[in-house]
């Protein structure tokens, strides 16, 4: 019986919501977008190699483009693929809570 109750616990604690990553992926992804995204864009992400990433710059393009961007990146340029690193419920939460987000 006390088995039973210890798994269940378990399971609340390191269960993940279906749509919003664990808060400390959540800090992890932040650190990324700064030191992994910014060497490329721009520490600030205001523009470098790539393109800026600033909200405002992205407020007009679907997400569905921009996780398909960072998902699959750009063949032929030096945007890379995330989709190893990233999964696509974080690419998500990335864009519509991260880059979308002033
Ligand atoms: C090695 C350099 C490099 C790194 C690292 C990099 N990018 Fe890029 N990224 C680019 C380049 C170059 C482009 C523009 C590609 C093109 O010309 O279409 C781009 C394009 C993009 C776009 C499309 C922007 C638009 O206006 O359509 C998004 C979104 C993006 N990157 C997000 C990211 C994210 C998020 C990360 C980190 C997880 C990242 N990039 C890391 C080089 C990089």
């Amino acid at each position: 019986m006390r088995i039973t109750y210890l798994c269940l616990a378990l399971l609340t604690v390191t269960s993940v919501s279906a749509n919003e990553p664990s808060a400390v992926r959540q800090a992890e992804l932040r650190h990324l977008i700064k030191h992994d995204c910014g060497s490329c864009h721009g520490l600030t992400l205001k523009g470098g190699l790539g393109p800026s990433l600033l909200a405002k710059d992205l407020q007009h393009k679907p997400n569905r483009d921009l996780v398909q961007t960072i998902q699959q990146g750009r063949p032929g340029t030096a945007m890379p693929p995330w989709a190893p690193f990233i999964s696509l419920v974080e690419t998500r939460w990335l864009v519509e809570n991260i880059l979308k987000k002033p």
